[in-house]
């Protein structure tokens, strides 16, 4: 990948997914994890989707704007798991009549078990569930409301199994360990309670990324360990990780240039032509933290340090990708390449403040670069009577 061509042809700032690294990290996955599905969750990067679909088991899909991506994309609906905290009786009804032949749903409260079971009923339709376990916030619900879903016995819904999201950036495998303990136990009272088998756990790990510089993470043994978690806890079920940052982080690039600098009270000021409406680093406070970037210049030769805030483009003092950041000079034109920006930032931002373009997404392939998002106007949704296609 060579950035430098990238950013001459495409202009800044620009998001760079690269897919052929996304294969990698999912060989990667797949030999520390062997015999385990892999279900994206496509919130974290709905550009990458189609190009990794037969790399892995599932998707999971938590909108009905994301159920929207995946039609248009013609992802094979067996292989999306349609959950999400919010299900609207109006965007389930045209599944269910139109025979939509969804994966797996899953039951986030007992409204939505009333809803799906109601439709699927009026429907006559068969469908697949996964009755989500909180672990703790609003998503899913407490082990009595499980039992409730379990005890209602409809004959158009197939309990498959259970959902467990135990969090993002989990880095303590004691307190999974501890969290895996219990959905077991759990799941056995429930087969032996209601003469059932639950043939399948999907279960989200929340798999850490360190994004920062210093930060140590010895995967590989983190990896290790977990397996053989999966193995005491889960052995003889179907298991499925929902995965998003793990999957997708590592192979994503921002390319931000360097659009005005200045000498403030408090130090020198860089002002790049991206932000953090479009560049999330989990974890990041106060701009302290130091992710990983390359910096292209074309002055190649040889520069002293010096010390500079990095700010974005939005009018607001929190816009700041990093505080006390000591590079060689700087100048205008010099891009900033942010490393592991793969998962999240391109969805998560808050991309409508101060009406910046969203930036172009460029995937690569096989060494190939391809333009799969050209810039967006946010300006034309920013104001009243905005018009579709305007
Ligand atoms: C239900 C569910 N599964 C999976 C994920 C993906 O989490 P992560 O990106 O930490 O892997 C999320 C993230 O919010 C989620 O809500």
């Amino acid at each position: 990948m060579n950035f430098e061509e990238l950013a001459l042809k495409y202009g800044t700032p620009l998001y760079v997914f690269n897919i052929d690294e996304i294969k990698k990290r999912i060989e990667y996955l797949r030999r520390k994890l062997p015999n385990i599905g892999l279900c994206f969750a496509i919130k974290a990067n709905s550009f990458v989707i189609k190009e990794i679909i037969d790399d892995v088991d599932r998707l999971e899909v938590c909108s009905n704007g994301e159920y929207e991506i995946c039609k248009s994309l013609e992802i094979d609906k067996n292989k999306i798991v349609l959950s999400g905290v919010y299900k609207n009786e109006d965007d389930f009804f045209s599944i269910m009549a139109n025979k939509e032949q969804v994966g797996h749903f899953t039951i986030e409260s007992l409204t939505q078990y009333e809803l799906l079971k109601k439709l699927a009923i009026k429907h006559d339709r068969n469908i697949d569930i996964l009755v989500r376990l909180t672990s703790g916030n609003q998503f899913g619900i407490n082990e009595d409301e499980v039992e409730k879903v379990f005890a209602d016995k409809c004959p158009n819904i197939t309990i498959k199994g259970l959902e467990y999201f135990a969090g993002t950036q989990k880095h303590n495998l004691r307190i999974i360990e501890k969290e895996m303990k219990h959905v077991s136990e759990f799941m056995k009272s429930l087969e032996d309670k209601y003469q059932v088998t639950l043939e399948e756990i999907e279960y989200g790990p929340g798999f850490p990324i360190y994004y920062f510089q210093g930060d140590e993470f010895d995967e590989d043994t983190y990896l290790n360990e977990f397996n053989e978690l999966l193995k005491t806890y889960f052995e003889g079920r179907t298991i499925t990780l929902e995965i998003g940052r793990s999957l997708v982080a590592d192979a994503g690039y921002y390319l931000t240039k360097v659009v005005d600098m200045k000498n403030n009270k408090n130090g020198n000021f860089v002002i790049l032509d991206g932000g953090i409406h479009q560049l999330v680093y989990y974890g990041q406070s106060m701009a302290m933290k130091v992710p990983y970037f390359d910096i292209l210049s074309n002055n190649k030769q040889e520069k002293e340090n010096d010390v500079y805030n990095l700010c974005g483009a939005l009018c607001t003092i929190n816009d700041l990708i990093v505080k006390q950041l000591e590079v060689p000079k700087l100048e205008l034109g010099d891009i900033f390449v942010f490393k592991k920006v793969g998962a999240y930032s391109v969805t998560e931002g808050i991309s409508l403040f101060l009406s910046r373009d969203l930036p172009k997404v460029v995937l690569i392939k096989n060494n190939k670069d391809e333009l799969v998002r050209d810039v967006v106007n946010t300006y034309k949704i920013n104001k009243p009577n905005y018009k579709e296609g305007e």
